[in-house]
């Protein structure tokens, strides 16, 4: 059966962000959005895929449910995707890859054959071709069969919704954008304050929070697999676009890191998203840096954590200077800093609120640790 009208939207996000996802597709408008393990989904059409896909800052990708049938063997489930109006979902020419996710409580359990006979009947049925991988398929089709349900979606996003479009050149263990955004998020910022980044990389929160200061479109900057699809319509699309409102900000927001080449990154960085003007971005270590002129605002970090760069005893002075000069030179300010270790956060001697549950980042379970104002 193809859904045509209504349809279950999910907005996929690393597990532990569900909650902050969910604040922000709410206050989007989207319907009957509820939390799952690593998402949230919503019900509505192709206008709805599309607008998340341009407009939510915390989404990982945005998969649409376009269909589902039964089957209990492989010869069904061959002759039911062959039945399929593929023609309804896909365009002609399309490189078209498939994934499926079963398991043993279901007659088909063995992924590949199901992935097989799907892409098979895909290719002989409807005029596209079968991509080698993931990374050089224009559509990817998401299956995952439950208690012999065939379920299937879409990824209407293509390449992660982390990647606006203005990020080329990165620092090591880069923030993805729509993480920051998140982050940003739980820690209540609106856009309606400075965010200063001491340790900055490529410049991921200090660029997020100025766009969310001037509520500028979190995907403009880049196009989707969506464009690809049947269901494709440019005007509408367009639409969506133009009547999405900017605003003015005199926020500026800062960045430093200790390393000059990350500046250079995320100077470039910030001038292609076009908020160049709102940041200034120095080579400073974080044991010099001076608290800005003008209003209180938001601290937002990253340090670096053991497992992914730097040396453990280094790391403890790191995070001890960085408390130092928090409590000196930051009183009125409040932080947000994401970190692995719960040692480390303790070395800052920072008064933190207690934290929230993990969120997985890079193959390591997170914390954002936050205080209230300094
Ligand atoms: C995990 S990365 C931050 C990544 C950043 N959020 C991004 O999205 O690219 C940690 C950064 O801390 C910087 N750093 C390490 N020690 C520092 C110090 N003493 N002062 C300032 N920056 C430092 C590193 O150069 C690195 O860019």
């Amino acid at each position: 059966m193809l859904y045509t009208s209504e349809f279950e939207i999910l907005l996929t996000t690393p597990p532990g962000l569900e909650e902050w996802l969910l604040d922000e597709v709410k206050a989007a408008g989207f319907k009957r959005a509820k939390i799952i393990q690593g998402g949230v989904t919503v019900w509505g059409g192709w206008i709805d895929v599309w607008r998340a896909n341009l407009t939510l800052r915390g989404a990982s990708k945005v998969l649409v449910r376009v269909g589902e049938f039964r089957a209990f063997h492989l010869a069904q489930l061959d002759k039911r995707a062959r039945k399929f109006p593929w023609g309804d979902v896909l365009t002609k020419g399309l490189k078209v890859k498939v994934e499926v996710v079963t398991n043993k409580r279901n007659k088909i359990y063995h992924a590949g054959a199901a992935v097989e006979r799907i892409e098979r009947a895909i290719s002989e049925e409807f005029d596209a071709t079968i991509a080698e991988s993931m990374d050089v398929a224009d559509i990817v089709i998401k299956t995952r069969i439950v208690s012999n349900n065939v379920l299937l979606s879409v990824d209407s996003s293509g390449d992660g919704l982390h990647k606006r479009g203005h990020k080329q050149a990165m620092g090591k263990a880069p923030m993805r954008e729509t993480m920051a955004a998140m982050f940003l998020r739980a820690c209540d910022y609106d856009g309606h304050e400075p965010v200063l980044d001491p340790m900055c990389g490529s410049g991921t929160f200090v660029i997020e929070a100025a766009e969310i200061a001037r509520n500028l479109m979190a995907g403009r900057g880049r196009t989707f697999a969506f464009q690809k699809l049947a269901s494709y319509d440019e005007g509408k699309v367009q639409k969506i676009r133009d009547e999405w409102q900017t605003r003015e900000s005199t926020q500026h927001f800062y960045g430093s890191d200790r390393n000059v080449n990350v500046i250079g990154f995320s100077n470039a960085n910030a001038k292609r998203a076009g908020i160049g003007g709102m940041c200034s971005f120095a080579p400073t270590p974080v044991s010099e840096i001076k608290r800005p002129e003008g209003p209180a605002g938001l601290v937002m970090v990253n340090p670096p954590y053991g497992a992914r760069i730097g040396k453990k005893r280094d790391l403890v002075a790191l995070y001890t200077a960085f408390g130092t000069v928090m409590r000196e030179r930051f009183q009125g300010w409040r932080i947000g800093m994401v970190t692995s270790d719960r040692n480390l956060a303790q070395a800052t001697n920072l008064p933190w609120l207690p934290t929230g549950k993990p969120i997985a980042h890079g193959g390591l379970r997170v914390h954002l640790f936050q205080t209230g104002v300094l």
